[in-house]
């Protein structure tokens, strides 16, 4: 099941929450800073070791002293007009995170709106690549969470999903 939540990402009690990472995985601010903030310098140390992550991939950590066992780290495109592969990237991004919490065997996943805050990506193209890919991996999960941060942005979700 597909669902919206408008909130804190950090505070879901989920089997894997997404970050909205840089390649560095060091940490920065929006989701990122928030999910480090919330997991404890633990997860700094165990994102350390993974010796970053490029545009589109994803990486997995443990959640630490989140409510969720597992982080993983995705690292979404820079918008830069839309030629530049963009929207690949971001499915792609999508789909790894899948893809690694199929491999551990997560039945529940948050995901935030991947490059849609300083990354610049248009959140309602954003919001059709998301949705689009969640279809696909929908049968998969017991719970696929797209959690929105603000309620602008919940609408966007509801409507594609054709919740109230
Ligand atoms: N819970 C859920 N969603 C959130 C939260 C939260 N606590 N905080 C922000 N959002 P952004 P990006 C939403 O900028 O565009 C970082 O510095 C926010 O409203 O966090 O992928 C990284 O280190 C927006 O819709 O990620 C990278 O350098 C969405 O999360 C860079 O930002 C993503 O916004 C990544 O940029």
């Amino acid at each position: 099941m597909i669902e919206v939540h408008t909130g804190d990402i950090t505070q879901l009690s989920v089997d894997a929450i997404v970050n909205a990472a840089n390649r560095s995985l060091l940490g920065g601010g929006g989701v990122d800073g928030a999910i480090h903030r919330a997991a404890g310098s633990r997860l700094l140390e165990a994102c350390r070791k993974l010796k970053g992550c490029e545009t589109g991939e994803a990486k997995i950590t443990p959640g630490f002293d989140l409510a969720a066992r597992f982080v993983i780290h995705t690292v979404g495109p820079v918008w830069h007009g839309g030629e530049a592969g963009e929207a690949e990237l971001l499915a792609s991004c999508y789909r790894r995170s899948f893809e690694l919490a199929l491999d551990k065997a997560v039945r529940s996943i948050a995901f935030p709106g991947i490059s849609t805050g300083v990354y610049g990506f248009p959140k309602d193209q954003a919001a059709d690549i998301a949705v689009g890919i969640m279809r696909e991996y929908e049968d998969r999960f017991e719970r696929i969470i797209a959690c929105c941060f603000s309620e602008e942005d919940a609408r966007r979700y509801r409507e594609r999903l054709q919740l109230k």
